[in-house]
């Protein structure tokens, strides 16, 4: 049983090295590389993080890894070629940018694979096998970590892109999720090496919708939640490549607010607050999310702000907020 654990990742491993020479050394790949260059990724970075690339034939991985003596019925497991209905095998990953998956120890444990020309899906996963559960992984983790316990905050993004462009920017304590919602294993993965999770998510409804998802959840964990948004509506690696590395860290990186004034400015937009009913109900709305704050230092400066910015007594607000905690109690 151990023995065919290690086998699985001997495949990866071995495979990883073999996309990874195929990108950066045969006329075969060069096309990704150039994709991947006009992209912003430099060589460095494309060795770093161990980047691949799987040809266009059906045949490239099946034939490499049982040459290499590896059973089909193995390679089958791990989804890296799928059976036709007679009997003969294919890879699962053609004409893609290969990105390496690693699990907590950083061995190879998968792969994403990244179309670069037209087609779909945009990124196509090993599925979920032994070795591999998308919603255990933390995309980068084994390479954060010491970054991660040393600047005593961990920095969670969408996308992969996005996570090694920050991690080529100087943000190498960044992670990400594989493209699905945040899980109380993820959260416990990064409680046991962390404090504070600042939200890097893509700066479109969708990504804001998600930190106030994610934000919520890792709070309740009793995780110090901080925001980091991209200002114009994009994700971060877009971010980068247009404004640069330096204006990301102290545009966007050093610039985070923390959850509770992302979630004052999300509640606030689109709403017209000239409106009495309007302003109401927001303050009231503004007070519940203060009066579920831990710390009683951070209730007062949410309640100072409210109160400088609508022309109320503290007093009042303080006294709502009693009666608002005393309600949910
Ligand atoms: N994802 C996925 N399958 C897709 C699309 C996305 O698994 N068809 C996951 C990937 O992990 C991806 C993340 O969701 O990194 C975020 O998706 P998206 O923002 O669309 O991709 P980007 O990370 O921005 O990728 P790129 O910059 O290469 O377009
Ligand atoms: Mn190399
Ligand atoms: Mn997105
Ligand atoms: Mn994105
Ligand atoms: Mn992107």
């Amino acid at each position: 049983k151990v023995k065919q654990h290690d086998l699985m990742i001997e495949v990866h491993e071995l495979l990883r090295k073999f996309y990874h020479h195929l990108l950066v050394n045969t006329k075969e790949g060069q096309e990704a590389l150039d994709y991947l260059y006009s992209r912003g990724f430099t060589d460095d970075t494309i060795d770093e993080f161990q980047l691949g690339y799987a040809p266009n034939g059906w045949d490239t991985s099946l034939k490499f890894l049982t040459g290499r003596g590896y059973e089909q019925t193995l390679l089958e497991q791990l989804g890296l070629i799928i059976r036709r209905d007679n009997g003969t095998y294919f890879d699962r990953f053609r004409e893609r940018i290969m990105f390496p998956i690693h699990d907590q120890k950083g061995s190879t444990i998968a792969f994403s694979g990244r179309i670069f020309k037209d087609g779909e899906p945009k990124y196509l996963n090993s599925p979920e096998s032994v070795l591999f559960q998308k919603n255990k992984l933390l995309y980068n983790f084994h390479r954060a970590r010491p970054s991660i316990r040393k600047k005593q905050f961990a920095v969670l993004f969408e996308g992969f892109a996005d996570c090694i462009s920050a991690y080529h920017a100087g943000v190498t304590n960044g992670v990400a999720t594989m493209g699905t919602a945040l899980t109380d294993y993820h959260i416990q993965l990064l409680k046991r090496n962390v404090e504070r999770i600042v939200l890097c998510f893509d700066s479109d409804e969708a990504g804001k919708e998600a930190v106030l998802r994610a934000g919520e959840m890792l709070q309740r964990a009793g995780l110090t939640v901080e925001v980091a948004l991209v200002p114009d509506g994009k994700d971060p690696d877009e971010y980068i490549q247009k404004h640069g590395s330096d204006q990301f860290i102290h545009e966007v990186i050093e610039a985070r607010q923390t959850f509770m004034a992302f979630k004052m400015e999300k509640f606030r937009s689109g709403k017209n607050l000239e409106s009495e009913g309007e302003r109401l109900s927001y303050i009231e709305k503004i007070i519940t999310e203060i009066s579920q704050l831990q710390s009683p230092i951070e209730k007062e400066i949410y309640l100072r702000r409210l109160a400088d910015e609508f022309s109320l007594s503290l007093e009042a607000l303080k006294q709502q907020e009693r009666q608002i905690s005393y309600r949910l109690k």
